[in-house]
Formats: C-alpha cells, structure tokens, sequence
C-alpha cells in the first residue's frame, strides 16, 4: 500500500492596504532607503490599521481566499492551526477566532507559537496530523500583525517588519507529493538576543512595562544574523543531502524573508542562483509566520506538479529548520477531480 503524505493542494493570502514606505519610515527615525535597501532589502511593508483589528482579521481574510479558490466547503476542514506570535489576544487562540469567522465549525483549532519558524513547524505538525489518518482537511495559517509589537521610535528593529497573512490547505495525498521530510530545531539560549519581554506571565502590563517598552520587539541584530545564516543554510544543506536532492533537483527555495543577505547566503550553500529562490522581502518585510505561505501564494502560478521545493526558516527562540517538499498541481488552484 503506498504511503500517505501530506500535500498542499491550495494557498491563500492577505495583505493589508496602507503600504509604509523607506520615505515615510525615514521621516519617523534616523534611516534611509539607501541603507534599508543595502543592509535589509526592503522597500515597502503593509501595515494593519483600524482600531480592534488584529491577526485574526487579515488570517480571516487569507483563509476565506484559499476555501474559495479551492473550493473547500468550510464545514468540512477538520483542524485549523495558527502560527503566530501576534495572536489578537492570549487566549483563545487566534486560531479559534479565525475558525469561527470562516465558518470552519466542525474543526478543532489552536496556536502555534515558533516566531519566524512558526510557518514551517506548523507544516510538518499539520502534515503529522494527515499522514496518521487523524485528519483530511487541515487549514494551516502562518500570520503576523508585527505593527502591533514594534517601536517606531527604534530605527534597528521598525524598517525590518510588515504585517501578512498566508494560508494553506493540507490534504492526503498517494501520489508522493507533499512533505516528504524536516529537520527542525530549538535552541532557547538564543531567547535572549531575540524577544519581547513583557505581556507574557513573567512581566504582566503595568505601567512600568510600558513606560520602559517592554512591549516591543528587542533584537540584538548581529547575533541573531549569524546563526540565521549558519543555521538555515547547514540545515537546509543536510536536508539536501539526506534526500539525495542536487542543486539542480531543487526548483525553488523558499526561504524565511528577514533580511536579503541571509537568503543569498542560504542559497549560496546550496549550490542555488537566485532565480531559484522566492524573493519577496522588498515589498512585504518580514512578516514572520507569514513569510513563507506568502512567498508560496506570489510563486504558485509558476509551480508545476512534482517541483522540488525546500522551505527554510530561522526566528526567535531560537528555533529554525528545512522542509523537503514536493508540490502537488500545477499554476495557480488545483483542479479538483
Ligand atoms: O526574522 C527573525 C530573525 N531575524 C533576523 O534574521 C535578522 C538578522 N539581523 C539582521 O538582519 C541585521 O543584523 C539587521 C538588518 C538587523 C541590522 O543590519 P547590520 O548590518 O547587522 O547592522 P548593525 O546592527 O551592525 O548596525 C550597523 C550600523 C550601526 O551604526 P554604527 O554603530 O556602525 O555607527 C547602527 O547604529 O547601522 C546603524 N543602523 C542604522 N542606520 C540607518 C542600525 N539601524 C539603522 C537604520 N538606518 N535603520
């Protein structure tokens, strides 16, 4: 009997309108587009506005755009799972709140928190779900409203992210396409060059933590630049190798979208041209879980049925990994038979 995988056999997203540009951030803090451009890659970001609005409304959005491409009756998804570090509050979970929203009543839901990596331990947990027979229909969300977690007085961290949303669906599969493998990793020492302190158990809000912004993203660049990059490219590279995947095999990487030179030099290590890579940090930034769906969903009518793909990723945690994924139709939506 041929074994069942886990294949992506749609993707949605969501971008909010107002568009923040290196012009407008460059009037708020001490930068230029001439250095976000060189040190980051990045152009424009979208930024959530609207009082009350939070994850849950754009990964509304994204899903509501992947059922209807797919043509998924909502009743029948079986489990929504929501990456994010931004839910719209701590409980219930951001997943909840999107299920009932796009009418997915007969699912199970809940969050998943691994920052930048959330996307892809998400997949490889969604996928874990299909392949033991537990579930058919998995709506896996990667979602980010980083706007509502960074200081716009802090000119090392406000140019670097965007708010997203991205969707996939995950079905079984006996064709071999789908997740075919990962290698995911965790390495809480690194929380301390990567964070947000406050709003969690150990500093609930008081006016102090606000006073003293520990409500916002803290980054310590350098650092967490150096172990994306060795982390990302040898985890990708011992993927490759442990599947027998050339350079040439791959048709894309798709790689976590933080800062332009961390994915040349992930690409670089695997032996891959940029033409093989999905790029699209200079309009988007990093919007964390959302990255990757993201770059999925701008890439899908170049995909083709049996296209090698690699997903990559590093975030805050630490926590980072490489997925080994063959993708499922061919252009744009799936036609389904
Ligand atoms: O997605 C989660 C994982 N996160 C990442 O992967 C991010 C990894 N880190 C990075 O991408 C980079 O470290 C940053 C983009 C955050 C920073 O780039 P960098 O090349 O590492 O810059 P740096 O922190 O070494 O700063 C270089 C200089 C400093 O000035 P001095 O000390 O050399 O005079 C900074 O004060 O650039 C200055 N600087 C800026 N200048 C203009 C920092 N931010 C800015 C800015 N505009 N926005």
């Amino acid at each position: 009997m041929k074994k069942i995988t886990a294949a992506i056999t749609g993707v949605g997203g969501y971008l909010p309108e107002y568009i923040l540009d290196n012009e407008e951030l460059s009037r708020m803090v001490d930068t230029s587009d001439e250095w976000i451009m060189t040190r980051i890659g990045i152009k424009t970001r979208h930024i959530l506005k609207g009082e009350g609005k939070g994850t849950s409304s754009m990964a509304a959005k994204a899903v509501k755009d992947l059922l209807e491409k797919t043509g998924t009756d909502p009743m029948e998804v079986d489990l929504v799972i929501c990456s994010t570090v931004t839910p719209d509050m701590l409980f219930p979970s951001t997943a909840n709140l999107v299920a009932d929203k796009a009418g997915m009543k007969n699912a199970f839901a809940f969050d998943l928190s691994a920052a930048c990596s959330g996307f892809l331990f998400g997949l490889q947990t969604a996928a874990t779900y299909i392949e033991s027979g537990r579930c058919k229909k998995v709506v896996l969300i990667g979602a980010d409203k980083m706007s509502s977690i960074i200081d716009y007085e802090d000119r090392t961290t406000c140019p670097i992210f965007g708010d997203g949303a991205g969707a996939v669906l995950l079905e079984p599969s006996k064709e071999g396409v789908g997740v075919l493998d990962s290698i995911l990793h965790s390495d809480g020492s690194g929380a301390k060059h990567l964070y947000q302190k406050a709003g969690g158990s150990a500093y609930p809000a008081t006016h102090e933590t606000v006073d003293k912004k520990w409500h916002f993203v803290h980054q310590e660049g350098q650092p967490v630049f150096k172990a994306a990059v060795s982390h990302m490219a040898d985890t990708a590279v011992e993927l490759m190798e442990r599947n027998h995947l050339t350079s040439e095999d791959i048709r894309f990487l798709v790689p976590h979208q933080a800062n332009l030179r961390i994915i040349d030099a992930t690409a670089a290590r695997m032996g891959l041209t940029r033409d093989k890579c999905m790029i699209n940090i200079e309009c988007y930034g990093n919007t964390t879980a959302a990255t990757l769906p993201l770059c999925l969903w701008d890439y899908e009518s170049r995909l083709k049925k049996g296209d090698n793909l690699v997903l990559a990723a590093f975030g805050g945690g630490f926590t980072w990994g490489a997925l080994y994924l063959k993708w499922a139709y061919d252009g744009a939506t799936m036609t389904k038979g």
